[in-house]
């Protein structure tokens, strides 16, 4: 919606929301040149997920695997990067990257959601043109202009061609519709701005938004203070709750092949078992069982090798807790919980 309307309002395009199938074409000033003057934003970017969405080990694994042109656009929108990417598929395959001033390196950078026909876009009305042209873009600040990036159906490789179909990958804007809170994606991954964009890897986030608790033999999770479903994002992110080192019950997306209502081949949600945010879900405890564990799964388990990861790369733990008492694994400081690593 919001990238259509951007679609139409400027003579550049936008995104290319359809598919990102082809690079974003813009004069892009690098963010080193951005950081001059804005040196906060540029440091929280620094740290941010979007600013390595080419060069993150947990990405290059995925692209190992299927390493297909429409990521690369995905992952790294403007046609310099891209440029840089594709025909270095195969080094990047094997998490070889370029020179540190490649713009491979800069991932979603700051031109990607700032600048269009040479003009920044700003969030609010007024800015000053003192350090260059300014528009007022209203639309930076609603869920629907993230959504062009986290929310999109898939495609396959049909005789080495990206065809696109209508089968959904990533849906995290119409899981926020559905949660229907106040809240938008800015207003808890950018309070007061931050370009920091805390996420899954970041692991006292996650478990501000996930509780585990105890009570006799059951264990009760529950996904709260977050505006989707836990995990959402990447189809092979899940939770698994473990009664010792037996896994109890899983929490993600099942998939499957399949086709779409066009015929088109793609990868199809069998069965989704995240958690909704206040919904809790409880499930029994086996006799003997001295402790539950909860940990988070960043990819699948099933593919194997991974000689890019690490452990931490693949999982971290939650929360651990005693069985036999009543305890509760939060974020409180007076938790009687132990998280783990
Ligand atoms: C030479 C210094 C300079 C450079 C380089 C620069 N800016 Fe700015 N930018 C400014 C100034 C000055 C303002 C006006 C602030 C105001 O109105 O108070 C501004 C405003 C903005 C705003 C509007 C927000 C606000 O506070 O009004 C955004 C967004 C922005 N810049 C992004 C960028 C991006 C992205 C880049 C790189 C492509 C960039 N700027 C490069 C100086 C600069
Ligand atoms: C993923 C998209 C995205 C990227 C990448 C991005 N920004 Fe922003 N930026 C936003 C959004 C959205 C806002 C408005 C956030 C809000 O206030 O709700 C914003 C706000 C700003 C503001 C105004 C904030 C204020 O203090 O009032 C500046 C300045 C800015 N960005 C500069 C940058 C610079 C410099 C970079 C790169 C180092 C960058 N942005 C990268 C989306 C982005
Ligand atoms: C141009 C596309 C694009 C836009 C626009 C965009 N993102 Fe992202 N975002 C990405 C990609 C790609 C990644 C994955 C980075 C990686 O590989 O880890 C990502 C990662 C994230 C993450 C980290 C997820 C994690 O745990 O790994 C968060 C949080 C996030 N984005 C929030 C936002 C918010 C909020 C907005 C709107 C202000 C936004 N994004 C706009 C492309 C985009
Ligand atoms: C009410 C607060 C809230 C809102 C609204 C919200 N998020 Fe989140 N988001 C969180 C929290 C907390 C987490 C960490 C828990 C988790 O892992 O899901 C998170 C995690 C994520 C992740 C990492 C994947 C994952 O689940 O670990 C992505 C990507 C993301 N959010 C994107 C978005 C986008 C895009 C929007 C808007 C369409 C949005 N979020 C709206 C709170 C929020
Ligand atoms: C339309 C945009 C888009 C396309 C196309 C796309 N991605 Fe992503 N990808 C995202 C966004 C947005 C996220 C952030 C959500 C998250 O981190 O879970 C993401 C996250 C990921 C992650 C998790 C990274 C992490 O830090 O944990 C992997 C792995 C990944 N993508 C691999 C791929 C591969 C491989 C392809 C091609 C087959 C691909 N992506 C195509 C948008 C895209």
């Amino acid at each position: 919606m919001t990238a259509l309307l951007l679609g139409v309002l400027l003579a550049q395009p936008s995104f290319e929301v359809a598919g990102f199938t082809r690079p974003l074409v813009l004069d892009a000033p690098s963010a080193k040149q951005c950081a001059e003057c804005h040196p906060d934003r540029a440091r929280e970017w620094s740290a941010s997920a979007h600013r390595e969405s080419l060069t993150n080990r947990v990405f290059l694994d995925g692209f190992s695997t299927e390493p297909h042109l429409r990521c690369l656009v995905c992952h790294g929108p403007l046609e310099a990067q891209v440029k840089a990417t594709w025909p270095a598929r195969e080094a990047l395959a094997k998490g070889q990257l370029p020179a540190l001033d490649s713009p491979v390196h800069e991932g979603i950078t700051c031109a990607v959601c700032h600048v269009r026909d040479g003009v920044v876009l700003s969030p609010r009305a007024g800015s000053l043109p003192y350090g260059h042209p300014v528009r007022h873009e209203p639309a930076l600040r609603t869920s629907e202009f993230c959504g062009t990036c986290h929310e999109f159906d898939g495609h396959a490789v049909v005789d080495g061609a990206t065809q696109l179909n209508a089968l959904p990958m990533q849906t995290t804007l119409s899981e926020w519709r559905a949660w229907g809170g106040a809240q938008t994606c800015q207003s808890c991954h950018m309070p007061a701005s931050s370009h920091r964009v805390r996420g899954g890897h970041d692991v006292d986030f996650v478990r501000s938004a996930v509780r585990l608790e105890v009570r006799g033999a059951e264990a009760i999770v529950t996904a709260h203070d977050v505006g989707h479903r836990v995990p959402t994002g990447d189809v092979f992110r899940h939770l698994v709750l473990w009664a010792d080192d037996e896994p109890l019950m899983r929490f993600g997306l099942e998939l499957t092949r399949g086709v779409d209502a066009r015929g088109r081949p793609g990868v199809l949600i069998a069965n989704d078992t995240r958690l909704i945010p206040d919904v809790p879900v409880t499930v029994r405890i086996p006799p003997g069982a001295k402790r539950v564990r909860l940990t988070y799964h960043f990819t699948s388990v099933s593919i194997r090798p991974r000689p890019l990861l690490t452990r931490e790369d693949e999982l971290v733990e939650l929360w651990s807790l005693p069985v036999g008492q009543r305890s509760t694994g939060r974020t409180e400081k007076t938790s009687t919980s132990t998280p783990g690593e």
